[in-house]
């Protein structure tokens, strides 16, 4: 009897494990679901290949590998999660466009790395709230007023690199950019300051995407421990200028604390801590890596850095009094600069996943997207889609001077669109422009090792890029 008891429970076991697992693969949907698999259950088809790392600056595989199978829709599950992965570039701009179908949303490893109070998907009056935060230090005007100190500080590290022999220009450029951030966020100094901000931010993306399995030794991890580290000396700053008010350190944490002391304020310090940390984070990461990547560009491209150099030599030869710094006119007049820009980050795909959830059910060409389900666009696959732009894995910046500017808008989207439109996009361009104006008229380098990519699928540098190095001054 107690035989045929446990015989029986352990079926019941397997029949509904059997149920779930089948649910799982076929989800319900009042429509048509995109085509797809769902992997093996719960791990989803991540450990198959997701997360392995590439080389190339191409799709990756394993979106290519469903594209060949099933379209440019299609469903797959990661990490347990049931996504809609689009690459298709009219899709993906709906996606970004219509804010109230598709609401911010971001894993849940995501979340967790980027602070408790969910600012990755933050939406309504304290996004706005926050965004109009940033938008008033990298507004037009206050970029006008920027400009100067991100040249001081570009013209003072690339001097700095002539005088060597050899340079490892990732490191390099990773160093300038968290200056001037450092500083201009929160007065970080390197030499005075006790805490290896930069050490622990590297920790920290290193396992930003990566399989996020929090056991010590594992990438994401270290990564949480990064932030821990970042976080601590944050709240420690916060609470040094809590007991000094009338210190005036003119960075950006001093205006968040201003907002702070508002009575009406809907920040309170948590908020404004995690707002701190994902602002170093965003503007370290990305830009960094873009003026890498133009870096290496222009060493594979001599005819591309050829025409950057007249571009820029043309403007200093214009100049009247040789003292003065880079005007906001001479800027706003670099057009080769911005074409190179541009093709620099459409192959560059600095972000190269972003995420959003479907809040109803969703109608697309012949396909329905189910509410409550993640949708996963994939701007590489946008970016190099050869009917987008021809050749796309040729690095090409002329392609921008004949590019249909509306389609522009449909098939570029390094930085993401809609809504949430990326706040520092014009002052990431600034830096890239005003640092490659500083490269080309005073620096000449030539690689020697390094220099590769890796993909998993976050753009990373393994071996650095080292160069040799000297001063162009004449
Ligand atoms: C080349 C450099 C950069 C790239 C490729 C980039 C890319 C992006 C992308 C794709 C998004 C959209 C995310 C989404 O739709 O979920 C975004 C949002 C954002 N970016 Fe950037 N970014 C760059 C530089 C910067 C800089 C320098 C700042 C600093 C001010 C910044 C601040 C932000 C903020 C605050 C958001 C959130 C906007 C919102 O949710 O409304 N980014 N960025
Ligand atoms: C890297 O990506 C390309 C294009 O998607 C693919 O052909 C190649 O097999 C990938 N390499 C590895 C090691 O996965
Ligand atoms: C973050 O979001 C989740 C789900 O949207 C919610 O359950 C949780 O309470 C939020 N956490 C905070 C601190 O707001
Ligand atoms: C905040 O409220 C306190 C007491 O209610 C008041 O004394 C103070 O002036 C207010 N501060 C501001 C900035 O409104
Ligand atoms: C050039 O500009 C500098 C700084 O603005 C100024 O001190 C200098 O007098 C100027 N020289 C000429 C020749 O105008
Ligand atoms: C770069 O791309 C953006 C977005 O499509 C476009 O508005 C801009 O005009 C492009 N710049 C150049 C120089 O083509």
């Amino acid at each position: 009897m107690l035989q045929v008891g446990l015989c029986l429970i352990a079926a019941l076991f397997v029949i509904s494990i059997t149920h779930w697992v089948y649910r799982w693969s076929n989800p319900k949907c009042n429509g048509n679901l995109p085509p797809g698999s769902m992997g093996w259950s719960l791990l989803g088809e991540t450990l198959q290949c997701f997360f392995t790392p590439n080389h190339t600056c191409d799709t990756p595989a394993f979106i290519k590998s469903r594209i060949k199978r099933y379209g440019s829709i299609f469903r797959t599950s990661l990490v347990g999660l049931q996504v809609i992965v689009s690459t298709d570039s009219e899709l993906s701009y709906m996606v970004f466009q219509q804010g109230q179908s598709f609401e911010s949303w971001y894993p849940p490893s995501f979340t967790k790395v980027f602070g408790s109070q969910n600012l990755s998907s933050l939406y309504g009056s304290l996004h706005k709230y926050l965004k109009n935060m940033v938008l008033s230090v990298v507004s037009p005007e206050s970029l006008k007023k920027i400009l100067p100190e991100v040249e001081s500080v570009a013209t003072r590290h690339i001097e700095g690199w002539a005088n060597k022999k050899t340079v490892e220009l990732k490191t390099a450029v990773e160093d300038m950019i968290f200056e001037l951030i450092g500083k201009m966020l929160i007065s970080y100094d390197l030499e005075k300051s006790l805490v290896n901000l930069k050490k622990n931010f590297e920790a920290f993306i290193q396992g930003l995407i990566s399989f996020p399995l929090e056991i010590p030794g594992t990438a994401f991890y270290k990564c949480l421990q990064g932030r821990k580290a970042v976080m601590v000396m944050l709240k420690n700053m916060l609470e040094t200028r809590w007991a000094k008010p009338n210190k005036v350190n003119n960075d950006f944490f001093d205006y968040v604390l201003e907002e702070l002391k508002q009575n009406d304020t809907i920040l309170t310090e948590e908020i404004a801590l995690d707002f701190m940390f994902l602002l170093l984070f965003v503007n370290y990461e990305t830009t960094s890596k873009a003026i890498i990547m133009a870096i290496k560009f222009l060493t594979d491209n001599p005819r591309a850095l050829k025409e950057l150099t007249e571009e820029h030599e043309k403007i200093r030869r214009k100049r009247e009094n040789q003292t003065v710094g880079l005007s906001w006119e001479e800027y706003k007049s670099m057009t080769f600069t911005f074409q190179l820009i541009n093709e620099t980050l459409r192959l560059a795909n600095i972000a190269p996943l972003l995420f959003r959830k479907a809040v109803k059910d969703i109608k697309f060409k012949d396909y329905t997207i189910p509410s409550g389900w993640a949708v996963m666009v994939c701007p590489p696959a946008v970016h190099l889609d050869p009917v987008n732009y021809k050749d796309p894995l040729n690095f090409n910046p002329w392609r921008w001077e004949a590019k249909d500017l509306k389609s522009a808008s449909t098939t570029f989207m390094a930085f993401g669109g809609g809504q949430r439109f990326c706040v520092g996009a014009d002052f990431a361009k600034l830096q890239m422009a005003v640092f490659l104006h500083c490269l080309v008229t005073k620096y000449r380098w030539q690689a020697i090792k390094g220099g590769d990519i890796v993909r998993t699928p976050g753009l990373q540098f393994p071996n650095g890029f080292h160069a040799t190095s000297e001063s162009s001054y004449v």
